[in-house]
């Protein structure tokens, strides 16, 4: 052991030195101070997060730009509870003669933020120059102005203007008429190109066929677009004979030494009134809920009653890497009608989950899932733990996933039904004013979810491996793939509804659009007071107390990117006219016929090594157990199509440092980040587990379309 892991320790002394550990993270530079003037290769996208002002005529000596930071929360980046992007604008202004130069009447140069129809006109306060940070920003579409007025604080802008500039997300516009023609033309002229490979797709022996996918309210899709189809066989599971119908999550607590019995197989399910043939692990959706206590040592016996291979992996937990269910490195797969046995291990309280890990895309998204509890002896809040998950159903019944290749290679399969533990309207209850405890785990294959409460306060407790080392009130939580986070949520009275909300991008029309969902409710009745008090975890603060000295210069930079190959004229040609903004976060699945067209034999995700150049499982990323290494995640803006990706570190467990150079404003372990598009994140990752590990995005058509490398702690 290294001098830096007395995680045990729990005293005031390692308060005091987090808070020295945190002065010195602190204090190392992440990214170069303006990234707008000075932007770095392997640092976020100064075309995402840089507006450059454009100065009035006749003032030539004059410019500046303004640097768009995340505001520091606890996640990786703020949104609104209706789900807007909040901006920290930091403007840099040169050049400002004095103000009574330009207009004798002027008294001072203020800085306003509007939309694009130039209302509202916010004043954001006097500038001058240098670099000052303004107050959040909250518009999709946005435009700062600097102008000469009469005094700091007037409301309305009457004075000249001085410069001005629009966000990156003012340049989304809809493609003209030209474009549009151009591509129905190509698409027309061409339907080789169009239908990719389809034409040689067999016909499935139960005649399955691609019809069309649904649409979400409000998106529109371009005729040509309409006529696309997955180059790849339609696949559903098909009963053989009778199927029981799935059960709900059953409590299963086991204790140090037991062996439990987990298969995977086919169920009937029915959702709205539908029935539908689906995966269920010991036919419950979610899986079976186990709960152990922290140290206990569990065997699971894993049989495949699947119609195709399967693993589990075993997701956040620090356990024995060839316990870790990752086909082809830690066991191989695991046929049908074939069992595997799993030894697990619990080191760290908190939440977990399973799920197969051979391809994710099918047998995740047809239920296979749940949650682990590991207790936490300490906490006294009732609790209850709610797994998000979505699903894609057409006219026809579920839209069919690709057998040989995953579809949805682009943006990944977003649902139409939102699922809580597996049901569409999830009920609860609570008494008014008393606190109840939620765990939510994202088990859906590519939405990012914005979740709010009404009529409740929210405070956040903690996520992936570890309580934050302070609680704190939320709006709303932002919770991508895989990520776990537990708020106390305190009801105020009435009907409390669980709602999604969002801002859609609507690529083909550029424009976003609000999506509210609500996802379940909650009867609160009674009074009852136990409202839980805001309190610093004194055991995470000690353990997040690294003591290491921190090196500058990350130890390893992996850049996230696509290739593509063989995609459609229409797709490459309106992903191209799209690609002059990328969100932070995919929120909602627009794009909808070319995402779904679009396979893993097209659209390539990689993982590269910035050093080396090497990509995918071809990187060799080697350390010992016991170091601690510093990461950059940087998520390529040059790329065909940008998007936010949650990054998975399998068997280990990390602090997140700073996105786009911001550090959060709490920390707590994590396993997954959420890495917005066009940023660059760095974590602390404690290597503390020996074996073969993986890393990979969470989104299950990227990690199938090959975005994935390995990693080896070695001991020493
Ligand atoms: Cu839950 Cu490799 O992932
Ligand atoms: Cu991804």
């Amino acid at each position: 052991m290294t001098s830096g892991r007395r995680r045990a320790s729990v005293s005031l002394l390692a308060v005091a030195t987090l808070a020295a550990a945190i002065g010195s993270l602190a204090a190392v530079p992440t990214v170069p101070a303006d990234r707008c003037v000075d932007p770095a290769e392997d640092g976020p996208s100064p075309d995402l997060y840089c507006m450059e002002l454009v100065a009035a005529p006749g003032l030539d000596g004059v410019a500046g730009h303004v640097q768009l930071d995340f505001v520091p929360g606890p996640f990786t980046i703020s949104v609104t509870r209706e789900g807007r992007q909040i901006y920290r604008p930091q403007l840099t202004v040169t050049g400002l003669p004095p103000v009574q130069d330009i207009d004798s009447t002027a008294r001072a140069y203020v800085a306003w933020v509007t939309t694009p129809v130039f209302s509202p006109m916010i004043n954001l306060g006097e500038v001058a120059n240098g670099t000052v940070t303004l107050p959040p920003v909250s518009f999709d579409q946005f435009v700062i102005i600097v102008s000469a007025e009469r005094s700091a604080s007037v409301t309305e802008r009457r004075g000249r203007l001085v410069l001005r500039g629009g966000s990156p997300s003012t340049r989304l516009q809809p493609p003209d008429f030209q474009q549009f023609s151009l591509a129905v033309m190509g698409s027309a002229l061409d339907s080789t190109m169009m239908h990719g490979h389809s034409q040689h797709v067999p016909a499935t022996s139960d005649s399955l066929a691609w019809t069309t996918v649904p649409m979400p309210a409000g998106i529109g899709m371009l005729p040509s677009e309409m006529a696309l189809r997955p180059g790849a066989t339609p696949f559903l599971p098909q009963a053989r004979g009778r199927l029981p119908w799935s059960q709900r999550s059953q409590f299963t607590p086991l204790a140090n030494g037991d062996t439990l019995t987990l298969r995977a197989g086919l169920v009937r399910r029915r959702i709205h009134g539908r029935e539908y043939v689906m995966y269920a692990f010991n036919g419950q959706t979610p899986g079976p809920l186990l709960q152990v206590e922290r140290g206990a040592v569990v065997t699971v016996r894993f049989i495949n009653e699947l119609d195709q291979p399967s693993t589990v992996h075993w997701h956040g937990l620090r356990l024995d890497w060839r316990m870790d269910g990752v086909p082809h490195i830690s066991q191989e797969p695991v046929a049908p009608g074939a069992s595997h046995y799993y030894t697990l291990r619990f080191p760290d309280a908190g939440v977990y989950w399973y799920h197969p890990h051979v391809r994710e895309d099918i047998q995740q998204d047809l239920g296979l899932s749940g949650n682990i509890r590991v207790n936490d002896p300490a906490s006294a809040i009732p609790e209850k733990l709610l797994l998000l998950d979505d699903l894609l159903i057409g006219s026809d019944g579920l839209v069919p996933f690709g057998r040989d290749h995953a579809t949805h290679a682009l943006m990944g399969r977003f649902g139409n039904v939102m699922l809580v533990n597996g049901e569409p309207a999830w009920t609860g209850q609570a008494r008014s004013g008393a606190t109840m405890r939620y765990w939510f785990t994202n088990a859906s294959n590519t939405r990012t979810f914005n979740l709010s409460f009404t009529n409740a306060r929210m405070r956040l407790v903690a996520t992936d491996l570890s309580r934050f080392e302070r609680q704190q009130d939320v709006e709303s939580i932002v919770i991508a793939p895989a990520e776990r986070y537990a708020i106390d949520v305190t009801f105020t009275g009435g009907r409390s509804h669980l709602m999604n909300r969002v801002r859609a991008l609507d690529h083909v029309f550029g424009r976003f659009i609000q999506q509210d969902d609500t996802l379940g409710s909650v009867t609160v009745a009674g009074v009852r007071n136990n409202a839980a008090r805001i309190s610093a975890d004194v055991a995470v603060v000690a353990d997040t107390a690294f003591t290491v000295e921190l090196a500058s210069n990350p130890d390893l930079t992996l850049a996230f990117g696509l290739r593509v190959d063989g995609l459609p004229f229409i797709t490459s040609r309106m992903m191209l006219l799209d690609s002059s903004y990328f969100h932070p976060v995919e929120w909602s699945g627009t794009m909808v016929g070319m995402n779904w067209a679009t396979t893993t034999a097209q659209a390539k995700w990689f993982v590269r090594d910035v050093a080396t150049g090497r990509e995918n499982e071809t990187i060799d990323f080697r350390v010992r157990q016991g170091d601690r290494k510093r990461i950059r995640l940087v998520n390529l803006r040059n790329t065909l199509h940008g998007m936010h990706h949650p990054i998975h570190l399998h068997g280990q467990r990390f602090l997140i440092l700073s996105v786009n150079g911001v550090a959060p404003s709490v920390r707590a372990w994590k396993d997954t980040i959420l890495l917005p598009a066009g940023s660059a994140a760095d974590i602390l990752v404690e290597f503390d587990n020996p074996g073969r590990w993986m890393l990979h995005c969470h989104i299950a058509e990227h990690v199938e379309s090959g975005m994935m490398t390995t990693f080896e702690v070695e001991k020493p």
